[in-house]
């Protein structure tokens, strides 16, 4: 079993670039620490050493609260990142980042299958959120996403998926997850979407999140990553943000399916209501 903390990494000349990046295009929020690269990353250099060649990344759901957080923090470090976004989304929380765009629905394979060859990425980032109700949508965006992933060489796909998708429900048997409609039926279908991944043949990592606290909260810098599959914790985006730029390119994260732990934040946020 193993964590990945944020804390205790070397700064490197990308990763003091990459602060100075992300804070100013933070300024006027609270500042989030950004760690360095996890020190068995590869991209980690030594002192003096030119900083990594770019990588080439395609982000699903960029647009969205958590994908922007991830794409400006694969931006500030230096990456090239393509963003897949429906026709008409909303690319404000994007506006004056380096991004390029690829117009497609992932409920279209062809739109899919297209934004993969046409950016050939070494990294792919899932950060989607379903808004529908769709108890099938992982099943049907999963098998296209990693298919044509494998097919165009991807290194990595990260998926966030959910704390309690598939069988991994079975371990929180006293949240009263069976009391709120249609919660396990999503759950399930986020199993079957991990299954699809995972026998893909595709490289990935998965980072189930939870009890994640409002957008604009700044990071804690205390997450981990856990295999550890009984934790349930809360969590910032910002944190899960830092958390895949940490896991993109790092050997040791591929294959694992990841929880989320932040001793430092408590459930419900102030003055919100448990979700
Ligand atoms: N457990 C919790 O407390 C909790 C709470 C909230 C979120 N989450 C999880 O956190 C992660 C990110 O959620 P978020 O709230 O940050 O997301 P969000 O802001 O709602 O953004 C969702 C993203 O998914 C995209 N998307 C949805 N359907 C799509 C489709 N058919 N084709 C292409 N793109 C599509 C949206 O694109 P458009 O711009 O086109 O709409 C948007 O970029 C997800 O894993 C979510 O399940 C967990």
């Amino acid at each position: 079993m193993s964590v990945i903390r944020f804390r205790g990494s070397r700064p490197t000349r990308r990763a003091l670039l990459a602060g100075l990046a992300v804070a100013a295009v933070a300024l006027g929020c609270a500042l989030a620490p950004l760690p360095g690269r996890a020190a068995v990353s590869p991209a980690t250099t030594s002192p003096g050493a030119p900083p990594p060649e770019p990588r080439t990344v395609l982000v699903f759901g960029g647009t969205g609260q958590l994908g922007a957080q991830v794409v400006r923090r694969f931006v500030a470090a230096g990456d090239r990142v393509t963003v897949f976004a429906r026709p008409g989304a909303d690319r404000t929380r994007l506006q004056g980042l380096d991004v390029g765009y690829v117009t497609g629905d992932l409920l279209d394979a062809a739109a899919v299958a297209a934004a993969l060859r046409t950016t050939r990425p070494a990294i792919v980032v899932n950060a989607v959120r379903v808004e529908d109700g769709d108890v099938h949508f992982y099943e049907k965006i999963m098998g296209p996403m990693a298919a044509h992933s494998k097919e165009t060489g991807v290194r990595q796909l990260i998926h966030h998926g959910a704390v309690g998708a598939g069988d991994n429900a079975a371990k929180f048997p006293t949240l009263g997850w069976d009391k709120v409609p249609g919660l396990l039926e999503r759950l399930a279908d986020q199993g079957v979407g991990e299954r699809l991944l995972r026998d893909s043949g595709v490289p990935y990592t998965i980072i189930r999140n939870a009890r994640i606290y409002p957008d604009a909260t700044p990071a804690t810098g205390r997450a981990e990553l856990t295999e550890d599959d009984g934790v349930i914790s809360p969590m910032t985006r910002a944190d899960l943000a830092a958390l895949t730029l940490r896991c993109a390119g790092d050997p040791a994260c591929l294959g694992k399916t990841y929880h989320v732990r932040d001793a430092s934040l408590a459930w419900p946020p102030p003055g919100a209501a448990a979700r």
